[in-house]
């Protein structure tokens, strides 16, 4: 297999491919069929600093090419998360991206002033797609001023690089990514869902309302990506509806220096593992000697 490693913020990370936050648990539950460590790095599921509890089911639904999903951003706190399963990852030296939201300002801050750094997190993720309840439940990633004002605060409390997560449910995605960007994010993890809702035929009611996830978010993806890269210069991550590794490349062609892999992985247990592998093998085939000789090459370069 050949090199596929990447640098990022100075860390060498094994391979450019990561789970999405919220689609592999916190790590431990793929461990029977494949070791987390296969990974470049792990993405945790969004931690809040207090426990929550998530929404009632129905919480997945499945649609014709992608899935609405409403889990309510469960999750076990950000104390437990370290206290729990930080050992786990500390022991097979797996660098870990800590994915975290709010649902007010003072939220954020406190959960990133909570995270301190270490050797094993090489950035955090901040999810800008929760609704802020001072501000009547808009989500903070849908205006410009309120994301260059929230990620402005949370730099101001951390040394940990800082990846910028954005919602494409937005009127312009790179009037945002500047905003981030003019903050002081780090880094620009591009895309979260698209808000949807699911209708049930037979009971004649909406089951479901949340956010779609799958093959059906990759061209809306793949264009935020494309857009944002030439916009900005920080690294970004591209994730939405990647299921094979010809999805992935076709993200790196866009400009993104990574990948995240989500909705696959409930089609597939097994598809990061694959995706992995035939990454490299593309790699060799064409002759391709690092992933960074692919980036942009959307844009010409
Ligand atoms: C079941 C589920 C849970 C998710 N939980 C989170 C979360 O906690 N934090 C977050 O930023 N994104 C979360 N996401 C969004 C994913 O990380 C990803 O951005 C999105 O699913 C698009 O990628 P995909 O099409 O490969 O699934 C979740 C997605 C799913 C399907």
């Amino acid at each position: 297999m050949g090199n596929i490693s990447i640098k990022l913020f100075g860390k060498t990370l094994r391979n450019p491919v990561f789970n999405a936050s919220g689609t592999l648990g916190y790590g431990v539950e793929i461990e029977p069929l494949w070791s987390v460590e296969t990974m470049g790095a792990y993405v945790t599921k969004g931690l809040s600093i207090r426990p929550h509890h998530g929404n009632p089911t129905p919480r997945v639904w499945e649609e014709r090419h992608g899935m609405i999903n409403s889990i309510g951003l469960q999750n076990v706190g950000v104390d437990r998360f370290f206290d729990t399963y930080l050992p786990f990852f500390r022991k097979k030296r797996l660098p870990i991206i800590v994915n975290f939201f709010g649902f007010t300002e003072d939220e954020y801050v406190a959960c990133a002033e909570k995270i301190k750094p270490d050797r094993l997190i090489v950035a955090l993720e901040m999810n800008l797609s929760c609704p802020n309840i001072k501000a009547g439940g808009i989500s903070f990633g849908k205006e410009p001023s309120m994301v260059f004002k929230i990620v402005k605060k949370v730099k101001g409390v951390t040394k940990i690089p800082l990846f910028a997560k954005l919602t494409p449910e937005v009127k312009n995605i790179v009037d945002i990514a500047k905003a981030a960007c003019d903050a002081g994010a780090d880094g620009l993890t591009l895309i979260n869902t698209m808000p949807a809702a699911a209708f049930d035929a037979k009971k004649k009611s909406i089951p479901l309302k949340g956010g779609l996830s799958g093959p059906v978010l990759k061209p809306i993806s793949l264009r935020a990506v494309h857009e944002c890269s030439k916009a900005v210069s920080v690294p970004i991550i591209g994730v939405g509806g990647i299921m094979d590794a010809m999805d992935a490349v076709s993200f790196f062609m866009a400009g993104a220096r990574a990948v995240q892999i989500g909705t696959a992985t409930f089609i597939d247990p097994y598809a990061i593992p694959k995706i992995i592998k035939e990454i490299s093998d593309y790699l060799d085939a064409n002759g391709i000697k690092k992933i960074d000789d692919i980036v942009r090459t959307a844009h010409g370069k």
